[in-house]
């Protein structure tokens, strides 16, 4: 695409503040402004999921929010955790004490066995500690950190913003809204009494709510006027680039309980994001949405081919393709679009980034997105800083 990124030579405060940078470029967002690198379950490449320790990090990274999925404790209480069943993030499975509590749950129509912490109170969760779910990442701080709250959260970006001199932004996912609702335990009341608490009401407050569900979007819409964002899934990515749909992840859990038809593809076209709009203030789409990418299938076995011959077929055996109109559609709309998730692993990178997550986040900036979902918080803010020189 032309890229409309370019370094302007802007004397006067006044002048950067009307192309709505600070730094002088003209960036291709909705509104001009500086994409926001988020600190996706905290600074994930580099520290457990969801601990204090790890959003901490993320901030001295330089990211402008940090995001605490929700869940809810047995008692009520909002934690920080990527999932309802606990098993894989926390050391329950080796405290003989909670052995008993493990069982089987549905969620989102999927059967799971493990712990979960709507059986779990606040304070026996407080016993917990966190444990790294991915193979592939730093495991040396397993056991160190405990699960905090949604307000340990809010009070760690209040401090430590004001220690580092920034304001640091929460982007707080509500998880399953349904199997909360089925539980007895809905989450929006609680989220939003405790946003009051600390005075984040308005669409100025430094909150973000998303959820890949709809009706509780629609909820929330009633009750406040913080910014909303809708989340849009998807299961896999096909040998030519698009994106397939398959249960859980074909559609908001509320539509398959409601038996509604619209899925997530149908809800990125210009009609959907049009409904999206009417209660939502962006999107936050996987990231093939906007620019996907292609395998190799020489043989014709209906299977990408380990193009770079080192035994395993990941991205980098794949192409970048060029942009859909999945961005320029949401922001005619009005919409902001915040993608997920930028990772640095080799394996998660297209071959067309040659191992450089910089590439990656240079490509999708250049784009237009409003945000990034980061995993390493430090390498996006490198990126976006590198943008224009
Ligand atoms: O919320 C954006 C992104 O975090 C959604 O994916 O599964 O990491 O929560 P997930
Ligand atoms: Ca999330």
């Amino acid at each position: 695409m032309a890229m409309k990124l370019t370094v302007l030579a802007l004397a006067t405060t006044t002048l950067l503040a009307a192309c709505g940078g600070s730094d002088g470029i003209d960036y291709n967002t909705l509104n001009g402004e500086r994409p926001l690198v988020v600190g996706h379950r905290g600074a994930a490449g580099y520290r457990p999921d969801h601990t204090l320790e790890g959003y901490k990090l993320a901030i001295e990274m330089g990211a402008d929010f940090i995001e605490p999925d929700l869940v809810a404790t047995k008692d009520g209480e909002l934690i920080a955790r990527h999932e309802p069943n606990i098993t894989g993030t926390t050391d329950v499975s080796s405290r003989a004490e909670f052995a008993s509590r493990k069982t089987t749950r549905m969620v989102d129509g999927v059967a799971e066995t493990g712990w979960f912490a709507t059986d779990f109170t606040l304070a026996e969760i407080k016993t917990l500690r966190a444990i790294q779910p991915l193979a592939e990442r730093d495991a040396s701080y397993n056991g160190k950190f405990s699960i905090p709250t949604l307000k340990e959260v809010l009070d760690l970006a209040k401090s430590e913003g004001t220690r580092v001199g920034r304001t640091i932004g929460v982007y707080p996912e509500t998880k399953h809204p349904t199997y909360h609702v089925d539980a007895g335990l809905k989450l929006e009341d609680r989220l939003l009494a405790i946003l009051a608490s600390y005075g984040y009401t308005q669409k100025s407050s430094p909150v973000i709510i998303q959820s890949f569900e709809v009706s509780n979007l629609k909820y929330l819409r009633t009750k406040t006027q913080v910014r909303l964002s809708q989340l849009i899934d998807g299961d896999d990515v096909a040998l030519g680039g698009q994106v397939t749909l398959a249960a859980p992840f074909d559609k908001p859990y509320d539509f398959a309980v409601a038996g509604d038809k619209r899925n997530f593809i149908t809800m990125l076209t210009p009609a959907g994001l049009a409904e999206i709009k009417t209660y939502a203030d962006g999107i936050g789409p996987w990231k093939p949405y906007l620019i996907s990418s292609k395998g190799v299938d020489a043989n014709g076995d209906g299977k990408a081919d380990d193009v770079n011959k080192d035994g395993v077929v990941d991205d980098r055996d794949r192409t970048m393709l060029p942009a859909t109109s999945v961005l320029k559609d949401a922001h005619a709309a009005g919409l902001v679009v915040h993608p997920f998730t930028f990772r640095n692993e080799a394996k998660r990178l297209a071959s067309d980034f040659k191992g450089d997550p910089a590439a990656e986040y240079k490509l999708f900036f250049e784009l237009g997105v409003d945000a990034v979902f980061s995993d390493f918080p430090d390498t996006a803010v490198k990126a976006r800083t590198n943008l224009g020189r």
